[in-house]
């Protein structure tokens, strides 16, 4: 019997920095894929990107603080090795730090998760020091951040330039003097997230930041080929299973017009 592996925790994952081992992520949104994810992944991200991937919305904006502990409760039914880390919706963090307290505070304690994402740089800072402050893992997120679409102008590439990309540094530093555990960097230059990746002692998770993140991060719809509705030059595809869905559902149709199913192999004699 293989020994049971042991819970990831915010401090392992700086040790895995230092040891210049890779962070391995995927989003995650239900007991069934935690189960099968948890031992080959340290972190399990309940994304708001749940809102968009199952829920069918353009964007995470609607995505709301029930819907989000509902998904993280059922990551953590299936996950024992992996942290699990419920993203907070829109608007829930952004008002103030009190109310980002109140919200952070029922996430872990009604889903048991680990910690929390949350979106922004130097603005976010005193409301991550407050999270820290009262016993939340906060993980950051930079670069593209999804609830900012309309104001970003779309999901476009971010620090391009001298004066964006300088931001991007100050936010990541920011950040991680307010207490970040982590930093999510999303569809940022490979020479910017190098870095600011080697410039933070807290780990950078990239998703469209290329290779020199501390760890990477995909959706995992997108990369077991389920969401085929969306591609993106950064998203490698494992695995082609909306194809399979779509043959099993044919294959059923036609057993199931032909009568071969169900046969005798599938019904009870008595
Ligand atoms: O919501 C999400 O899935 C995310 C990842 C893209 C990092 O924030």
């Amino acid at each position: 019997m293989t020994d049971a592996l042991k819970q990831v925790t915010t401090y392992e994952l700086l040790k895995m920095k230092e040891r210049q081992e890779r962070i391995v992520m995927l989003t995650c949104y239900d007991a069934l894929f935690a189960r099968l994810l948890d031992p080959s992944v340290e972190i399990l991200l309940v994304g708001d990107s749940v809102n968009q991937v199952l829920g069918g919305q353009d964007t995470t904006l609607s995505a709301t603080l029930d819907q989000m502990i509902y998904h993280t409760k059922t990551v953590r039914r299936g996950s024992s090795h992996a942290l699990v880390i419920c993203d907070l919706p829109f608007l829930t963090y952004q008002v103030s730090p009190t109310e980002a307290m109140r919200n952070a505070g029922r996430v872990m304690q009604e889903t048991l998760c680990h910690g929390v994402k949350l979106e922004g740089g130097r603005s976010m800072a005193p409301t991550v020091k407050a999270l820290v402050d009262i016993g939340i893992p906060v993980m950051g997120h930079l670069g593209l951040t999804p609830q900012s679409v309309n104001a970003l102008g779309g999901y476009r590439v971010q620090g391009r330039d001298d004066v964006t990309a300088q931001r991007l540094k100050d936010d990541a530093k920011a950040l991680e003097d307010a207490g970040a555990f982590a930093i999510v960097l999303e569809l940022v230059p490979t020479p910017l997230s190098a870095e600011i990746s080697k410039s933070l002692s807290i780990p950078t998770i990239g998703i469209g930041a290329g290779p020199s993140c501390d760890g990477q991060v995909l959706v995992l719809h997108d990369m077991l080929g389920l969401n085929d509705r969306f591609s993106a030059k950064f998203v490698k595809k494992y695995a082609t299973l909306a194809d399979d869905v779509r043959k099993a559902a044919e294959a059923f149709k036609a057993e199931v017009r032909s009568g071969r199913y169900p046969d005798a192999d599938h019904s009870f004699a008595k």
